[in-house]
């Protein structure tokens, strides 16, 4: 397994990689990773030649400093998963400059749906994100790039980015993995304390429930969440809440969504 820390380095490989028809997939995280990651990996590991993970803990989709300085980091953990896994090149820069050679001019930005959900909590959020994004296809050469369900917003403003762009890089899609309680694995559940975590599980035993999003909302406040939002959008139901100082996200699908309506 090759680490590199250099977008160049990266870059080099890439195009060598290229030439000589070699099939590249990319999975692209922030680090801490669990068996959500895990299964991008494996995922990709199956349909490419070579899998390249990024662990870049992108400053510019963090809109809360304290959210980024308390973003989990566990390098050596890490790299042993990806090395199980038998990913063959993990990028890691260290230095958030090198990522940024323009100095954070030039940004990718969506209009529309990157304003709803997350993204009317989170300003500048999905910028950072399409915008890192871009870069990681552009220095990885990718023919697939590999996002998970959870962060389903995400992943369609990403779809919505590479039609937009016309980007030779196809989007799979992986399913969301969870603990048995139901709790969607996130790094930053490393973040809650026992109790706060079996709390956690509730986010997806209520979004399930055939109550209105109303009363789903008024259910994850009397269990002590802060709730940004439970929405039905695009076919899905969709939930963002803090517990313990922790701001956690899910959805699934709900055929019933056609509109907004929370
Ligand atoms: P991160 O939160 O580390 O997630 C990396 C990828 O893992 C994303 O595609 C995310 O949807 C997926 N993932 C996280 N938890 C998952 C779970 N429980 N089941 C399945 N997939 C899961 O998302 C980001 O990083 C960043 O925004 C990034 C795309 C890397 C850009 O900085």
């Amino acid at each position: 397994m090759i680490i590199i820390e250099q977008p160049k380095e990266l870059a080099r490989l890439a195009n060598d990689l290229t030439q000589r028809g070699v099939t590249i997939g990319l999975v692209p995280t922030m680090g801490a990773l669990h068996a959500g990651h895990a299964s991008l990996m494996e995922r990709a590991r199956k349909e490419n030649d070579r899998v390249i993970l990024t662990i870049f803990v992108n400053p510019t989709q963090f809109n809360q400093k304290e959210d980024l300085l308390r973003y989990p980091r566990t390098p050596k953990e890490d790299l042993a998963l990806a090395q199980s896994l038998g990913v063959d090149v993990v990028f890691m820069p260290q230095n958030p400059e090198d990522m940024y050679p323009d100095e954070y001019r030039y940004q990718v930005t969506e209009h529309s749906f990157s304003h709803l959900l997350c993204g009317a909590y989170r300003p500048g959020h999905f910028t950072g994100v399409l915008t890192i994004v871009l870069k990681l296809f552009m220095l990885s050469r990718c023919q697939r790039a590999y996002f998970g369900e959870k962060d389903y917003q995400q992943l369609e403003l990403i779809r919505g980015m590479v039609d937009a762009f016309f980007l030779p890089v196809t989007i799979v899609a992986c399913p969301t993995v969870r603990e048995h309680s139901g709790l969607a694995l996130s790094s930053r559940n490393s973040r809650l304390s026992e109790e706060g975590r079996r709390k956690a599980a509730l986010l997806y035993q209520k979004l399930r429930v055939p109550h209105g999003v109303e009363q789903i909302r008024k259910e994850l406040e009397n269990s002590g969440f802060q709730v940004d939002y439970v929405t039905e959008l695009k076919g899905r139901r969709f939930v963002a809440a803090w517990i313990e100082g922790v701001r956690l996200i899910d959805n699934i699908p709900w055929p019933d969504a056609t509109q907004e309506k929370g």
